[in-house]
């Protein structure tokens, strides 16, 4: 039988977890054995008793849930001591961010692990159940805008009251992905007036069916603009250049701009500049997604509040998804449960496939090797 580990994330500030005491069951139901370390879930709110109720053994060190384990569950790469601690061979899954990650790729290689990126998932019909991308994307475009109105010293709906009417504010959504398309719902919900860019065609039907209004430059450029995987491809400097000046006055009326851009592979791309944040009102509020991939506004900084001079307030937090960490955990464990059921053949015993398409895709790291294509050097 093979066994699972889950273990505590290092890093800081990562308060989700690999595996909830609802997917432990599952798992064990499905023919594994689950070892979680103590604490694992304490900062999900996930109690070590209630993973022992589901059938998980509790082990009091990382250590010591990962030296017998055959895979281990991780949100983000192991530490190196986990990697230490890893049998040779032995399967790793998690959010390995492998193209800024290197470091831990090539630890994880030189311990011959196997190890999955399940940001390579492919997006296909039978993969969108452990597509990690949109199950936290989506949550970090409903966290976004909550941060934006908690920052706001506005109310999000127009209000008519006794003593006079407050004004709905107006949010402007940049990048329409799983996470923009979210922060628009959320934002329609709260009462905003929203509108809404992207440079695939594609988001402007979706932008519309949500209530809110599409804003982009519709040339040619834009019209080719989604690649057969349906991500957005790097614009040229001329197209970016148009759209920057279509959008300028637009977001010098908006109180809220929520930035979600991002292209696979590439720094996410600069949307907002130095000039258009500077043309704000003061106490309007930027809240940038792509921070972690870079930033997607001139001047956020990741893991602050940038007050500008002209008094905006850039909010570039880190890991939004693990600021609504029980869902988050939840979900992300859903979709690795539905990923382990890939280790198992037909008669449910443990004997990964690695010629299967999303296995395949998925692999990073293996007999003592990077060999993911795109990681190749
Ligand atoms: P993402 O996180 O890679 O990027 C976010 C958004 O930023 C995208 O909509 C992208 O077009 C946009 N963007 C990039 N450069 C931009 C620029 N210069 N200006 C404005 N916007 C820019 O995207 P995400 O959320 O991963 O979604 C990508 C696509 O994948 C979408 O079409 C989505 O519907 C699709 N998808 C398909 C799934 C499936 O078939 N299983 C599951 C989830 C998403």
């Amino acid at each position: 039988m093979a066994l699972i580990a889950v273990t505590k994330e290092s890093r800081a500030g990562e308060t989700r977890v690999a595996a909830t005491p609802e997917t432990v069951k599952k798992l064990i139901a499905a023919g594994f054995a689950v070892t979680v370390e103590a604490g694992a879930g304490l900062a999900a709110s996930y109690q070590d008793a209630d993973y022992e109720a589901a059938g998980a053994s509790l082990a009091k060190t990382a250590k010591a849930a990962v030296e017998k384990a055959d895979i281990l569950f991780k949100v983000r790469a192991p530490a190196d001591a986990e990697i230490a601690a890893l049998k040779s061979g032995a399967i790793v899954v998690a959010m390995l961010n492998p193209y800024q990650e290197k470091a831990a790729l090539e630890a994880l290689a030189a311990k011959g692990a196997s190890a999955f990126a399940m940001e390579f998932v492919p997006r296909i019909t039978r993969a969108q159940v452990m597509d990690v991308l949109s199950s936290q994307a989506n949550l970090a475009g409903y966290r976004a805008v909550i941060e934006a109105a908690e920052a706001f010293g506005k109310a999000m709906p127009m209000m008519m009251t006794a003593a006079g009417t407050v004004a709905a504010a107006k949010v402007f959504i940049m990048g329409v992905g799983v996470a923009g398309l979210q922060a628009i719902a959320t934002a329609r919900r709260l009462g905003a007036v929203v509108t809404a860019t992207d440079v695939r065609p594609a988001t402007k039907e979706q932008v519309e069916s949500l209530g809110a209004k599409f804003l982009a430059v519709e040339d040619e450029e834009f019209k080719n603009a989604q690649t057969a995987g349906g991500y957005a491809k790097e614009m040229s400097a001329e197209y970016q250049a148009k759209q920057a000046a279509l959008v300028s006055s637009h977001i010098a009326k908006q109180d809220i701009v929520i930035t979600t851009a991002l292209i696979p592979g590439r720094p996410a791309p600069k949307l907002v500049s130095a000039e258009q944040v500077a043309s704000m009102r003061p106490g309007s509020i930027l809240v940038d997604l792509a921070i972690e991939q870079g930033g997607n506004v001139v001047g956020a900084k990741l893991g602050e509040v940038v007050v500008t001079a002209n008094g905006a307030k850039i909010l570039g937090v880190p890991n939004l998804p693990g600021r609504i960490a029980v869902d988050a955990s939840a979900l992300y464990a859903r979709n690795l449960f539905a990923f382990a059921g890939l280790f198992l053949n037909k008669e449910g015993a443990f004997a990964p496939d690695f010629e299967d398409e999303i296995l395949k895709a998925a692999l990073v790291t293996q007999g003592g090797a990077i060999v993911h294509p795109s990681l190749k050097a």
